[in-house]
């Protein structure tokens, strides 16, 4: 009885405020650990500050995902507290039920995996088309795609042109989703092109509205485009190299240039997440308010009551960390603070545009920063 009180009394009590840390040029450079970024982690556990790693990256299961920063970090991270670029994709399963969607990026068939665990069912990615159809892209290194190319459920889905008055090419994607950065700019490039064009996502169909969707329908269908979803708006980032890489945001920068070149200016309909938006931000929190439970929950006889005060994203990236912890209304009513670090894509010499309450040079001074202000 005695241990058990003694260890109770030394248990700090979880704290009001929490962390949210990026991870790319903040914790690590590629799977680099960035200096004391151990140390910054490891204290906070010590002392029960609740925080979440908050990336623009992705492309694995979170699982996975946590379990290499974790690795690379020597510290103990779950999936509690840990929100990447497309995990929010999750909640749009129930939208997509029953339909095709296609997602874009990663590595290999990673991505597919990845939206078959969230729920969705029918997934096809770009090496199943190039594979079924090799002359939908002339250049196509297709016996590349083969390995995690996997067979349409049936041959007769060949794409082929058609006039609204006949049945439209059957394969009927319902939904665009780049789930991380493309490995094949130009494959798909065209085929978001295809179906951007096409008559509501049928493959090898071409609607007359040629991208403009304020024209009238065909008249023989809802002649919609299939939503386009990015999951990181990121153009560049801070990999291994010295100098900032593009990102998916590189990737999406090229496909508007193609598309304004084919359609005349068409604006380019899509959904952005991924930080600096509201809804990767509101996500997150919800995330953190949650793991901040289940620590009070460990340590207390009841879930604590009051809520989680005060959040401080420290991040590398201004248009992404520090713009959206800057705009982010909080539901939950926190405050959000933004510290803005060197060790990433920061460029000293620039003014950031989007102002940080502080810069400091790396993830320790910014925990360092944000435990003074809480005294
Ligand atoms: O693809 C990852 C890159 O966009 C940046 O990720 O961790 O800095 O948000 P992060
Ligand atoms: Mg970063």
């Amino acid at each position: 009885q005695h241990n058990l009180q003694t260890s109770a009394q030394v248990l700090p009590k979880v704290s009001d405020f929490a962390f949210a840390f990026d991870i790319d040029g903040v914790l690590l450079r590629s799977s680099n650990p960035l200096p004391r970024a151990r140390k910054a982690l490891s204290y906070l556990q010590e002392q029960r500050i609740p925080f979440i790693l908050l990336t623009n990256g992705g492309g694995k299961s979170e699982k996975e995902r946590v379990q290499e920063i974790s690795d690379h970090l020597e510290v103990p991270l779950d999936v509690s507290m840990f929100v990447q670029a497309h995990t929010p994709f999750a909640e749009l399963v129930g939208e997509y039920k029953d339909k095709c969607i296609l997602v874009v990026g990663g590595e290999g068939d990673k991505c597919r995996k990845v939206a078959e665990n969230y729920g969705f069912a029918n997934v096809l990615t770009p090496a199943d088309l190039i594979t079924a159809f090799p002359n939908l892209w002339p250049f196509g290194s297709f016996q590349n795609y083969k390995p995690y190319a996997r067979a349409l459920s049936n041959s007769t889905l060949s794409p082929r042109s058609y006039t609204p008055n006949l049945t439209p090419p059957p394969l009927k994607i319902d939904a665009i989703f780049i789930f991380h950065d493309p490995r094949d700019w130009a494959l798909d490039t065209q085929l978001l092109l295809d179906l951007l064009l096409s008559s509501s996502g049928h493959l090898g169909s071409l609607s007359p509205k040629n991208g403009n969707p304020s024209l009238p329908n065909n008249g023989y269908q809802q002649d919609s485009q299939p939503p386009l979803y990015f999951s990181n708006p990121d153009l560049l980032w801070a990999a291994a190299y010295h100098l900032p890489r593009l990102g998916q945001g590189g990737f999406r920068e090229a496909f508007e240039g193609v598309w304004k070149a084919v359609t005349g200016n068409a604006k380019l309909e899509k959904k952005m997440f991924g930080k600096p938006h509201q809804e990767t931000f509101a996500f997150a929190e919800k995330r953190l308010a949650r793991h901040r439970h289940a620590l009070l929950g460990a340590g207390r006889s009841r879930i604590g009551t009051e809520g989680l005060k005060r959040v401080y994203m420290v991040g590398d990236n201004p248009e992404s960390d520090i713009q959206g912890a800057n705009e982010f209304k909080s539901p939950a009513g926190s405050q959000w603070r933004s510290i803005l670090v060197r060790s990433g894509v920061f460029d000293e010499g620039k003014e950031p545009v989007h102002r940080p309450d502080v810069v400091v040079g790396d993830v320790w001074d910014a925990v360092e920063w944000g435990l003074e202000r809480e005294g």
